[in-house]
């Protein structure tokens, strides 16, 4: 019988040719039979730098020589679009950020209008400014909880209906926040409308592989679909999935858009974890997706019964998400994340009234009771007076757009003092991070409310990102005589 490798120890590589090649790669490198005069400069040696490259494989010259690696890579995105139903798959090295960014680039043309959720993440929002897309917002439903919902179909119908120049839907689906939409619903109206729908599913690479979760967004007939590997899957960090059908996409434009603006070297390393987590679902998917579900009902009522705590469930829920209230415990979210943190068990998401855990198909049984353990114990210590929730900034957008955001991306711009920026047009992209919703993009008017809510979340320890003053003393607007 062969014997299992531990460098590999469900044997993927026999369906992962970028794995395969980074662990042949890597122990020949171990071996000390390579001696190569290519990048990365550090030669796959640790005297300089030491252990920090350790692993460390490009793509091109390292999986494969430089003229043959497309094959492999070829090979292993194949598999990933045949896996999720896409007929085009790209293996993204700067996460989902590049992905956004990329589709945003495939779709229509500078000056086009597109109709996007304004719950979007920032690179979004900045694939809009390298495309000169022009958005039509439009807004989530609320969930009873405060937190956004989904889109409703309605809304983007409606949308449609009244700009029938737009040429692509944009939606985030699952929210940051885990609530889902009605991805065939969307489908349906954007295909209507002879337009194609696209998907942000950053968190969302495992729906689709347990008939417990929502079907995935290609699934559920979206054009593309953009996943962060690294973040729902156990792969490396950075690592993204980008697919699409085509057909209202441009399988040739899909491509241009993808190399525009992903590195020439990209990480061997990155892009074969990739291909293991994909090989992985394939095989695994839907026993390691069914113990996640398992965990997660587990946690979810071990903390809905803390009183005053609430968590995050029912239809339009991604069952998988896990999403802590607190107000009704009166703890505060950034003490309790204090605790966690102290423990070892850094959370994604922390605010003044809320937790975001992320729960993998990497976590077990012992890792999802000590972490619940944890979190009840913290939650308890810093027990106080309930209070009325109040939403992240992030959630309570409505922007005023006077200005699309590529113009004013690039419009002459001077710093102001806050309380002068108010009825000005931002220059700057502000977003509360995590979630990295933008409150402010550039080109939207600085409301009173706006900067009320960026100034409390900053009040609160919520870091101000992207912003050129993240104290907020001062904004940067585009200068009154351009
Ligand atoms: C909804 C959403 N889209 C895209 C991204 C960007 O993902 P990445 O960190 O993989 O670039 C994030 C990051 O948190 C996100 O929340």
């Amino acid at each position: 019988m062969e014997m299992a490798d531990p460098r590999d120890p469900r044997g993927l590589r026999s369906d992962a040719p970028l794995l395969d090649a980074w662990l042949r790669f890597t122990a020949q490198a171990e071996a000390g039979l390579l001696n190569p005069m290519a990048v990365p400069g550090h030669k796959q040696r640790q005297e300089l730098t030491g252990a920090v490259t350790a692993g460390d494989v490009p793509l091109y010259g390292g999986l494969d020589s430089i003229k043959h690696a497309d094959v492999p890579l070829g090979d292993a995105e194949g598999r990933a679009a045949r896996l999720w139903g896409a007929d085009w798959c790209r293996f993204s090295v700067a996460g989902s950020t590049h992905g956004n960014q990329a589709l945003a680039l495939a779709v229509g043309s500078p000056g086009r209008e597109v109709i996007v959720t304004r719950c979007l993440h920032r690179s979004l929002l900045l694939g809009l400014v390298l495309a000169g897309l022009r958005p039509v917002w439009v807004l989530p439903e609320r969930h009873p909880s405060g937190l956004p919902g989904g889109v409703a179909v309605g809304t983007v119908r409606d949308a449609l209906a009244s700009h029938p120049g737009a040429c692509a839907v944009f939606l985030g689906d699952p929210s940051y926040v885990g609530t889902t939409g009605d991805l065939a619903g969307h489908a349906q109206a954007a295909h209507e409308a002879g337009v194609p729908l696209i998907v942000d599913a950053a968190w969302a690479a495992h729906l689709g592989f347990h008939p417990g979760l929502p079907p995935h967004a290609i699934a559920a007939g979206a054009d593309g679909m953009v996943t962060s590997a690294h973040k729902a899957l156990p792969a490396y960090t950075q690592g993204a999935l980008v697919l699409a059908r085509t057909g209202l996409l441009d399988p040739a434009r899909l491509d241009r858009a993808f190399e525009a603006t992903h590195t020439t070297s990209p990480a061997g390393t990155i892009a074969a974890s990739i291909d293991a987590a994909r090989a992985l679902l394939a095989r695994d998917g839907a026993a390691l997706c069914a113990r996640l579900l398992r965990l997660t009902a587990v946690a979810r009522q071990r903390l809905a019964a803390v009183p005053g705590a609430a968590v995050l469930d029912g239809p339009g829920v991604e069952p998988t998400k896990l999403v802590v209230l607190l107000a009704g415990t009166g703890a505060h979210g950034h003490a309790v994340e204090a605790d966690l943190i102290a423990a070892g068990m850094p959370v994604e998401m922390a605010d003044r009234d809320t937790i975001i855990p992320i729960l993998t198909i990497a976590d077990d049984e012992a890792a999802v009771d000590r972490f619940t353990g944890v979190l009840v114990a913290a939650i308890e210590r810093h027990r106080g007076a309930p209070r009325r929730p109040v939403p992240s900034p992030a959630w309570t957008v409505t922007p005023q757009m006077a200005l699309p955001p590529r113009e004013a991306f690039f419009a002459p711009n001077e710093t102001v003092g806050a309380d002068a920026a108010v009825g000005r047009v931002s220059a700057e992209l502000v977003a509360p991070y995590p979630p990295g919703v933008p409150v402010l993009a550039p080109g939207e008017i600085i409301t009173a409310e706006a900067l009320a809510a960026l100034r409390a979340a900053h009040a609160e320890g919520g870091r101000i990102a992207y912003a050129a003053d993240p104290t907020l003393a001062t904004f940067q607007v585009i200068t009154a005589d351009r």
